[in-house]
């Protein structure tokens, strides 16, 4: 199967928490299904949300200075001079990604860079990799974006099923929605939807609905007190992902429909 989201929204909606359990729900669907979560926030972590070890730090893509120079002939942290612009990555999501539960997590990192059109090794890489994962390989790719969707450039978002927009009741999330919808419109994806998050009554659900009344609404996800409890615990969610609410599988399942 091949399919390929991003989410984004504003800092705090569930971005993070989504794309794990949604990531893990379609491993769990169908075993067939090759996964890969891109954790493309740098302040979010979604190697914690994944359940995935960290006792040994996982190096961003971005920091892997050696392979960075080997693939595009130009050491990191220097800008201009030659170097190539189609770099070799499609051995790095199986090489340089930890799995767990038949889920994929690839950590892209940040580039340090005095404005977006910057061309440096470390932008190339990734830019390069973004491509790979979206045009090249069959299958499914969940990527927990920043707010921005800074790193879908144009070569790959015309390319990605839908951004999916996160939200949550209230007024505030309406101006953010806006600002990501241009975002991506702008850099031509073709599908934007909008997922309620953290709703606890049928008047939560109106007010995304009335507010967000110009978007397709793709579906609505409750305040769900193992998320709430689990973030204390400064555990995963759902460590049996079989026992989350049917609401999550309802979404997951809807997305998973939008492949085309
Ligand atoms: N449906 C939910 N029910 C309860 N808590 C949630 C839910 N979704 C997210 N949260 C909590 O909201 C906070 C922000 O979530 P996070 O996924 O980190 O947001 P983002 O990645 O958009 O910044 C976290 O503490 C998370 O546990
Ligand atoms: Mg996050």
């Amino acid at each position: 199967m091949s399919l390929k989201i991003a989410l984004g929204g504003k800092g705090g909606v569930g971005k993070t928490t989504l794309s794990s359990l949604i990531a893990r729900c379609i491993a769990h669907l169908d075993k067939e299904n090759k996964v890969i979560a891109i954790d493309a926030d740098p302040v979010s972590n979604l190697a914690a949300a994944l359940g995935i070890d960290e006792s040994q730090p996982i190096t961003p893509v971005s920091e892997l200075s050696d392979l960075i120079a080997e693939r595009t002939g130009a050491q990191p942290g220097t800008m201009g001079g030659f170097f190539t612009l189609n770099p070799k990555v499609d051995d790095i999501p199986d090489r340089f990604s930890l799995e767990r539960d038949g889920v994929k997590l690839l950590v892209m990192g940040t580039v340090q860079s005095g404005g977006g059109g910057c061309i440096c090794p470390e932008s190339t890489i990734l830019k390069a990799l973004m491509n790979h994962l979206v045009l090249a390989r069959n299958e499914v790719v969940v990527m927990d974006m920043e707010a921005g969707v800074e790193h879908l450039g144009r070569g790959s978002s015309g390319s990605v099923d839908a951004l999916i927009i996160v939200v949550n009741p209230g007024k505030r999330s309406r101006v953010a929605a806006d600002k990501i919808r241009k975002l991506g419109q702008d850099i031509g994806i073709k599908r934007i939807l909008v997922l309620g998050n953290r709703v606890t009554c049928e008047e939560d659900k109106e007010i995304i609905a009335s507010s967000m009344s110009d978007f397709e609404v793709i579906g609505y996800l409750p305040e769900m007190p193992e998320i709430v409890q689990s973030d204390r615990d400064g555990t995963r969610p759902f460590d049996d992902i079989a026992t989350a609410p049917q609401a999550l599988f309802d979404v997951t399942q809807k997305l998973m429909a939008l492949n085309n």
